[in-house]
């Protein structure tokens, strides 16, 4: 009799599940056919209506055009989404106003929602250093709660350009220099923001940007030429869009460069070839702000006319803020210049979103001012953004075990431009809330937890003005302490958008100060919070404990204080290489041998580096030091060949060696040692973070198969060769512990 049951359950079981996955075809073949029927009514200015994007009034993220009416536009479906518009009320307005056009097609509504909504989490930078993967793409669903709750449908994230420059104001926005780390992390990102899928209250349209290579500009200056091989455009920069592809991105953002002298907006090889061609990418590209437009700067095309239709060939859907689509694109197709089959195309996609979002079922369904006063700024979201802060803090230097600070000291000193400042722990990319919004400056995260100590405070100097006046007072308070702590760094906007820097040196006087202060002999401490790596050559030689903090959003204070007194122990490694001087730019890990390397930062004799400095980095990609110290051993491979499919575990034990608990991320580098064309001297292929007790020790195991070994080669096919691979493991780039080769044999 059970034995009926049992099968009885399953058949239902079976049943349902076929069911569900019919129903969920369905759904495609459904909103397909809603989408089709809708297309056959609209006219063809209903159509490219549905193509054009304005900009609202509430944040100001590009060069504003002021023309016409928007909300009359809108009325006349010559509007198919707004970005920048702030909050249920608004949003149900403009909806309001789409619901009197003909076709009652509804808005969409974009934001760019990097790092938090109301909440302000970490930047992706700083959250990349915690190689936590987990708490990036939660930092990312807590993000889309809160936006989805305020009327947004679709945020303009994750950023996922590959950037080695940290001159590029942009690198603040994305994963860093490593394309492994930078596929998870996208994948992470995308999943965070559409959580269980699009239709979900809580879900918002992710969009992968900037397509593509956007931070390989040249010199690292804004919106600059690209220009590189096609091995490198596939090898290290396009994986991260491929990921986010696979994880179901539902947008993509184009990107102002050229590519090998075609602007991205206007380049059908990455757009259709690749994107929706090779990718069989289904949703909806949208130009970055005015680039239709901007290709007559460009010199690509005359005017606003040939600019539209090389966009729209080239599968630019949605023109955002050029306004080339929405003048001349009707003119294009009466003249039989585009085929309407191509605004079809790009209609459907637009369309199948918004039917996707349920926004024909309801188009009011996020703007629910309830549910948005409900939702926003909840303290459990605080304190995730407090948890991804502290696990973002890089540890760069503590000697003598300065850190953590003792409760028992009687006094501190708290010094530096940074110390009171709120605002620039928000970091660029935040949404300004003015006076409701409440950010923990580092002296507001001491108070809260310095007990009995003494707190002294003195700014000492302007973040970048070149007064000394505040010095004296400075040299005061630290006179007056037993330890020193220094925060130091970038304003929010120093890193960026149109934000490069050719001098990326600490700003103004500051090294100064932290010079003037070190020269009291007091111990110091210095953190150092900003967008991008810094070059801070005098303080990291001579100041004895360094913390990495970027920006760390909403619970900046709260979170370094954690690290500062010890509640946390910090984690963070760097995704990102940090230059000894902008000379060395662009200097990344995964770097090709060249015929004459330099075997040490001394050997200059006819090789490759540099006669006036070390060729070594400051600080390495993947780098970060902890309260304690971890030890490497035992490193075993299942093989020391690999044949056919077949694949090596690789298993080490990584032991606590201090007295604290701490987390460690044991890093897998590969090196295959000849190939044709060439390989980097190492490259990322595995890691894991764990968290370790004192004293324990834990067995840790990598796979590598055989796409792990493989890479492009001249022809653009991903091969591999047979040969010797080499494997490194440590806890960080240039400190790996534990090496052992084994061979491809086919
Ligand atoms: C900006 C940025 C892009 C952003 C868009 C909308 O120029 O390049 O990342 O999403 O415009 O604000």
């Amino acid at each position: 009799m059970i034995q009926k049951t049992i099968l009885v359950i399953l058949a239902i079981m079976a049943l349902s599940q076929s069911g569900y996955s019919q129903k969920k075809a369905a759904t495609e073949a459904e909103i397909n056919q809603k989408v089709e029927a809708l297309l056959q009514k609209m006219t063809l200015e209903e159509k490219i209506g549905q193509l054009n994007q304005y900009t609202g009034d509430w944040e100001v993220t590009g060069p504003v055009t002021n023309s016409g009416n928007k909300v009359e536009d809108v009325r006349q479906g010559k509007i198919g989404s707004m970005l920048n518009v702030r909050g249920v009320k608004h949003t149900r307005a403009l909806q309001e106003a789409a619901m009197q056009s003909r076709l009652k097609i509804p808005l969409l509504f974009g934001q760019d929602v990097i790092h938090g909504y109301r909440v302000t989490f970490p930047i992706p930078l700083a959250e990349a250093a915690s190689w936590d993967l987990d708490i990036i793409e939660k930092s990312a669903r807590i993000a889309a709660t809160e936006a989805s709750a305020s009327g947004i449908h679709w945020t303009f994230a994750p950023m996922v350009d590959v950037a080695r420059d940290p001159r590029w104001g942009r690198v603040m926005e994305g994963a860093g220099e490593d394309t492994y780390l930078g596929c998870l992390i996208a994948k992470a990102r995308v999943k965070g923001f559409q959580g269980k899928g699009l239709g979900n209250l809580d879900a918002v349209m992710a969009c992968a940007k900037h397509f593509a290579a956007y931070g390989a500009a040249i010199g690292g200056r804004d919106y600059n030429s690209v220009d590189m091989g096609l091995r490198t455009l596939w090898e290290v920069y396009l994986p991260p869009f491929k990921a986010a592809v696979d994880a179901g991105a539902a947008t993509f953002m184009n990107s102002f460069n050229d590519i090998n002298g075609i602007p991205a907006t206007g380049n059908s090889y990455i757009q259709r070839d690749i994107l929706k061609g090779k990718w069989g990418f289904k949703g909806f590209v949208v130009s970055d702000w005015g680039s239709i437009g901007e290709m007559i700067q460009h010199g690509y095309v005359k005017d606003n006319y040939e600019a539209a239709e090389a966009a729209i060939k080239a599968g630019s859907d949605m023109d955002m803020e050029s306004r080339s689509y929405i003048n001349n694109l009707s003119k294009l197709v009466k003249e039989g210049k585009v085929k309407e089959d191509l605004i079809n195309d790009a209609v459907k996609r637009i369309l199948y979103k918004k039917f996707e979002l349920g926004l024909f079922d309801n188009p009011y369904r996020f703007s629910d001012e309830k549910r948005e006063r409900q939702t926003l700024n909840k303290p459990e979201f605080l304190d995730a953004a407090r948890d991804v802060a502290r696990k973002s803090i890089v540890l760069l230097k503590n000697e003598n075990q300065l850190l953590p600070l003792s409760k028992e000291l009687k006094s501190v000193a708290l010094i530096g431009p940074l110390v009171k400042s709120e605002k620039d722990m928000q970091g660029f990319w935040s949404i300004d809330w003015g006076k409701e919004d409440h950010l923990i400056s580092l002296f507001e995260g001491m108070k809260n937890q310095a007990g009995k100590t003494r707190l002294l405070y003195a700014k000492g100097c302007e973040i970048s003005d070149t007064s000394r006046a505040g010095f004296t007072e400075a040299l005061k308070a630290a006179s007056e302490a037993e330890v020193v702590v220094m925060a130091m760094g970038e304003k929010y906007d120093m890193s960026g958008e149109a934000k490069s820097r050719a001098n990326i040196h600490l700003p103004g006087v500051q090294e100064e100060l932290i010079r003037a202060i070190q020269a009291t002999g007091k111990p110091v401490v210095v953190l150092l919070m900003a967008g991008r790596p810094l070059v801070f050559n005098w303080t990291a030689d001579h100041v004895p404990a360094i913390v990495y903090t970027w920006w760390l959003g909403s619970q900046a204070g709260n979170a370094i204080a954690d690290v500062l007194y010890g509640n946390y122990n910090p984690s963070g490694k760097l995704p990102m290489t940090f230059p000894r001087s902008e000379g060395q730019i662009p200097i990344y890990y995964n770097y090709f041998n060249t015929g004459r390397p330099a075997q040490n930062d001394q050997d200059t004799h006819y090789r490759s580096g540099y006669i006036d400095m070390q060729k070594s980095p400051r600080f390495a990609f993947g780098y970060g030091l902890s309260y304690t110290t971890f030890e490497y051993g035992d490193l075993k491979l299942s093989a020391d060949k690999m044949t056919g499919n077949e694949k090596i575990s690789v298993s080490f034990t990584l032991r606590n060696t201090g007295k604290t608990a701490g987390e460690e991320v044991a890093q897998l580098y590969l090196r295959d040692m000849v190939a044709q064309p060439v390989r980097p001297v190492k490259e990322l292929k595995a890691f894991q973070k764990v968290l370790l007790k004192p004293g324990e020790s834990k067995t840790i195991t990598f796979t590598i198969d055989k796409e792990k070994l493989s890479f492009y080669n001249d022809n653009l096919e991903w091969i591999t060769q047979p040969g010797e691979f080499k494997i490194m493991i440590g806890g960080s780039s240039d400190g790996t512990k534990l090496e052992q080769s084994f061979s491809l044999v086919d």
